[in-house]
Order: structure tokens, then sequence, then C-alpha cells
């Protein structure tokens, strides 16, 4: 692929090991959609099908954007993508709120995806808890298992919130400690509201998990994740892909403020070693 001098400008620092600054939220947005098309690119041709796993949120919705773009769109082959969500929340899929109507919206609509390849997560019903089950029939239908039983993404594009959260794992709740089940629905009390959610074991066994972090309001948890040392532990701190799974932060300036630089170490293979516990400038402890 050309690298044109759009791409240049995105080309970022890596501060810390699996961690990658951009100057802004529209770079951050811009790098995960070239990290999208590579990773379908591998994965479709080693497996010869690209099984991702989408999130909700504003930053997404950015590279969603810029994926059905006429840059990028025409750069991944669409009839072997396989959508998934790693949370939902308890709406229709028409709600404003929906993350799939959002990814719809953004992405689905303009690219041409087979429709038999878009799996939402049906967190409408009534019985959210049956539903959680259906849709760990829907992973058991199309995605291999690693060896501890667990589906395995090719992608897992995940956000952060400002209290630590990821998909729909909220500090503190129960789903924090789910080691067995593939999906479930968790009751957020700050948010008064049900959700659907990936459970961390498969976020675990995903091949690559990308976080996409923007904005000031979230660097000191940033900075607390990536050190590793709050206890309990952020569920973004949480995620540790297994076998030599990649773990990656695409972040902007905003969101590194805290940071400090360590010594940077190669590449976003899945065979490499992921992100461990990095350095990041002192500050107050959560
Ligand atoms: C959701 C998400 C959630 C989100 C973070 C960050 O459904 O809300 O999947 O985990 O990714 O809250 O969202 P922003 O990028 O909008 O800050």
């Amino acid at each position: 692929m050309a690298d044109t001098g759009e791409n240049l400008k995105s080309v970022p620092r890596e501060i810390l090991h699996g961690v990658r600054v951009y100057p802004n939220p529209t770079e951050v947005a811009r790098a995960a959609a070239r990290l999208f098309v590579d990773y379908a690119w591998q994965s479709i041709s080693r497996y010869g099908q690209f099984f991702v796993a989408l999130s909700g949120g504003n930053t997404p919705r950015m590279t969603y954007e810029l994926l059905a773009s006429a840059e990028f769109r025409g750069q991944v082959d669409w009839a072997k993508v396989h959508v998934f969500w790693s949370d939902e929340r308890a709406v229709p899929p028409d709600h404003p709120d929906s993350n799939y109507g959002m990814a719809r919206r953004a992405l689905l609509l303009r690219v041409p995806i087979p429709p038999g390849n878009v799996h939402r997560m049906e967190a409408e019903k009534a019985n959210l808890g049956r539903a959680a089950h259906e849709y760990e029939e829907v992973l058991r239908k199309y995605l291999e298992l690693d060896d501890r039983g667990f589906p395995r993404f090719h992608l897992i594009l995940l956000g952060m919130g400002a209290d630590g959260h990821t998909a729909s794992i909220f500090p503190g709740t129960r789903v924090t400690r789910q080691t067995s089940r593939w999906v479930t629905t968790p009751m957020v009390v700050k948010l008064n509201a049900r959700r659907m959610t990936l459970t961390m074991p498969v976020l675990d066994a995903a091949l690559r998990v990308v976080f996409l972090v923007v904005g000031q309001d979230k660097a000191e948890t940033l900075r607390a994740v990536l050190e590793g040392k709050a206890e309990p532990p952020y569920p973004a701190q949480q995620v540790q892909p297994r076998d030599n799974g990649v773990k990656l932060f695409l972040v902007d300036e905003a969101a590194a403020a805290l940071l400090e630089s360590g010594p940077s170490q190669p590449g976003d293979s899945p065979r490499e070693k992921p992100a461990g516990t990095i350095r990041a400038k002192p500050g107050r402890s959560k």
C-alpha cells in the first residue's frame, strides 16, 4: 500500500510499549482504521475470514466513518468480514443509544458487507439473560475456541471510560470477576441500566485488542491503567490477552498528558509480547 502524505502525518510517538500517541482524536481514528485494514488483510490471508468485535463510543464512530470513506472502503474485502459487538445497551437497534445502530449508520450501510455477516447483540429483548445465551451460541457457531475453550476474535476494538470501564465491564461489578460465561448482562448502577457485554476471558482470548482513548478527562485513569498498580484493577487494566495476543492503546496527546516516555519496543504482531506494566509519570493514585 503506498504511503501518502496523509499517512505520514499519523506516524505516532510510541512513547511506551504498546501505547501510540497521536496529535488528536482524528489521527487516532485514522490509525485505528489503518490497523483495521491491516488486521483484516492478515486474518483473511491466514484464516480466510476476519472476525472483529466493535465497541460503542465516540472515538470508534470516527473510525467507522473513515472505514466507510472512499479512502478506506475499497481496502477491505468486506465479504469476508464478520462483525460482532463487544457490548450493547438494552435498547432497540434503531434507538440513538444503540451501539449496533451507530455502527450501522457510520459504517455497515456504506460498505458491501453481506447482511448475514453482521451479528448484533439483541439487547432489546425482554429476556436479556436468554439473549446473552443466544449470543454465546452465535459466537460458538462462527469463532474458533482457544485452548481454554473461549471464542477467539481476530480483533476486538475497545474504548475506555474515565472510570476505567471497558466494553460494559464497569469497575466494582461482578462481571469483572466472571471466569466462565462468554456474554453477560450486568446492571450498571451508575447508569441505572442493564447492558450486554463480552466477558473478560473473551477479551483476553482475542488475538488483538485495541483500545481507542481520547480526551483529557481520561488522562489520570489511563496513567493508572498503564502503571497497572490500581487495586482493585480497572477493567481496562485487567484485559491481558493470552498466548502472546496484542494489547494496543491508540491515544491522543490529551489522554497521554500524564504519561512519561519509556523505552519503546517494536511491533504489533500477534506473535510478539503484548504491553505489560509500563512506567508513567507519578501522580495521585486512585
Ligand atoms: C459503550 C462502550 C464503552 C465505550 C467507552 C468509551 O457502549 O458505551 O462500548 O465501553 O467504549 O465508554 O466511550 P467514548 O469513546 O465515547 O468515550
